[in-house]
């Protein structure tokens, strides 16, 4: 049987106290239903329903701008008004071929394993439909599965409408169903809203078919912190933890990384690494970060979008984005990439060194408190500390050009447009111009001749 994938993502997340979706707030820095739409498609279906409604533009808007390999089968249709979960699956149903096999997700139940989903398949395949249970001792908020007398399923009741009784349940709904679409479309009109939200549950499904004697195959979860459901912003941050925690495991098993600790690293998007890896705490990676084999990242930084060749290390809290860094380069500590850089190898960027747009010889070292901005140096330059290409004129940005091997000394101005040639020596407190015409090799200094005024007598402040 076609499997067909239904994720409901219409709700508007009251708890949530947020003018955005509850689907479209970020878990590792994507929005849990871009999650939930990856880990369906790991499932290969043959299509995929997102369910929208509460500002459907804005949830539509993510699903349209997924990679195109996420985005594949996957389409929305609309759920006119929020009237529950039940309604929300029947508002997909049109869409669904009637010989699937639909499994139903949660926009707001992020963490949801795949493997955990295929075996819930493989193990309800048989029945009508197929419920997926978890336990927690931390059961309030979700809707409790009530068992009979012989421990066989009997009804999924909802917190609001339990007994005192079925609240001390610990066996909870995850909200994760598979059922036969012919099932869905026969039973999902005959659930009523009698309950205390005036709401279509689709848990009232699993109720119905027990009564008129269906099997109701119920799996139980060996986990519940990946079925979580977010409906609130501390929910949100459990689950952020939880995914958190994935991640850190997943550098340790994958790639052998040390982490000073796993529980103080943050990954917003995907890290890839090589080889004897060591990651100190408290660092940030957002978007798409590569560190090559044998990549020391101290303590505090935050890197977004940067290749890492091998061998380097990055000093605590420098911050970076957006740069290309080939083989032992060493930056910060207190250093700032920003995004369009190309460093060679060996290259040394030192604290207080801000670089923007520019290519970087090999070799060359910035050592102390300089700006390099839409600039390209060549090798082996010894820029010294306080050196600033002044590239911008209140009006546009200019270029600055210096050739290998250059000696800038401290306190230097490289006024862009401006081309410093190869081998030249720059004297402490240049001024440097495209109006200095110098050749390799030779000595450029712009400070004023000094002068020495033998016993100076300092102004004195006059009597009133
Ligand atoms: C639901 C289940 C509960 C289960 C819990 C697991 C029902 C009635 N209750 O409760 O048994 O323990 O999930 O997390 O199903 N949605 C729509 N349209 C609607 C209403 C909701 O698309 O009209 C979507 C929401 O966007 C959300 C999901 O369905 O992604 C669940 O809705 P929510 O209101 O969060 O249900 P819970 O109260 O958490
Ligand atoms: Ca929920």
């Amino acid at each position: 049987m076609k499997l067909e994938i239904v994720i409901l993502a219409a709700g508007k997340g009251t708890r949530m106290r947020s003018d955005l979706p509850k689907v479209l707030h970020p878990v590792g820095g994507r929005p849990m239903l871009s999650w939930v739409i990856e880990t369906a498609q790991s499932l290969k279906p043959a299509a995929v329903h997102v369910v929208t409604g509460h500002r459907a533009e804005l949830v539509e808007k993510l699903v349209a701008d997924l990679p195109e390999k996420l985005k594949a089968g996957v389409s929305c249709v609309r759920q006119a008004r929020q009237q529950g979960t039940a309604d929300a699956v029947a508002a997909a149903l049109p869409e669904v071929s009637d010989n699937a096999d639909v499994l139903v997700l949660y926009g707001d139940t992020p963490l949801v394993r795949s493997e955990l989903l295929k075996t819930f398949i493989k193990e309800t395949a048989d029945a009508p439909l197929g419920v997926l249970s978890a336990h927690t001792d931390t059961p309030k908020g979700y809707g409790r599965i009530i068992r009979d007398a012989r421990g066989g399923f009997d009804c999924i009741i909802e917190e609001k409408d339990a007994s005192d009784a079925q609240r001390l349940v610990k066996e909870i709904n995850t909200g994760i169903i598979r059922a036969r679409a012919a099932v869905l479309k026969e039973w999902l009109p005959k659930i009523g809203n009698h309950n205390a939200q005036g709401e279509y549950y689709l848990t009232d499904l699993a109720g119905l078919l027990r009564r008129s004697g269906l099997q109701v195959a119920i799996c139980k979860a060996p986990e519940f912190e990946t079925l979580a459901g977010v409906n609130s912003k501390f929910q949100l941050a459990r689950a952020e933890r939880c995914c958190q925690r994935t991640q850190s495991r997943r550098l340790m098993d994958e790639y052998g990384v040390t982490l000073a600790d796993p529980e103080r690293l943050e990954v917003r998007g995907s890290l890839e690494c090589g080889r004897d890896c060591f990651i100190d705490i408290n660092c940030v990676f957002e978007g798409q970060v590569k560190l090559g084999d044998r990549v020391t990242i101290c303590a505090g930084c935050v890197i977004k979008d940067c290749t890492i060749g091998d061998d380097s290390v990055i000093s605590p809290y420098t911050v970076m984005e957006g740069s290309e860094l080939h083989k032992e380069n060493t930056i910060g500590p207190f250093a700032r990439l920003r995004a369009g850089n190309v460093l060679e190898d060996r290259v040394h960027i030192g604290d207080f060194v801000e670089v923007k747009k520019s290519r970087i010889g090999a070799g060359t070292k910035a050592g102390h408190l300089s700006y390099l901005g839409d600039a390209k140096f060549g090798k082996d330059i010894n820029v010294g500390a306080g050196t600033i290409t002044c590239n911008y004129d209140g009006a546009n940005k200019h270029r600055t050009v210096v050739g290998d091997d250059v000696f800038i000394g401290s306190d230097t101005q490289l006024v862009a447009p401006v081309e410093v040639p190869a081998h030249v020596t720059i004297g402490a407190g240049t001024t440097y111009t495209h109006r200095i015409e110098a050749k390799e090799g030779d000595l450029v200094i712009t400070r004023p001749r000094e002068a020495v005024v033998p016993g100076f007598a300092r102004p004195q402040k006059q009597a009133k």
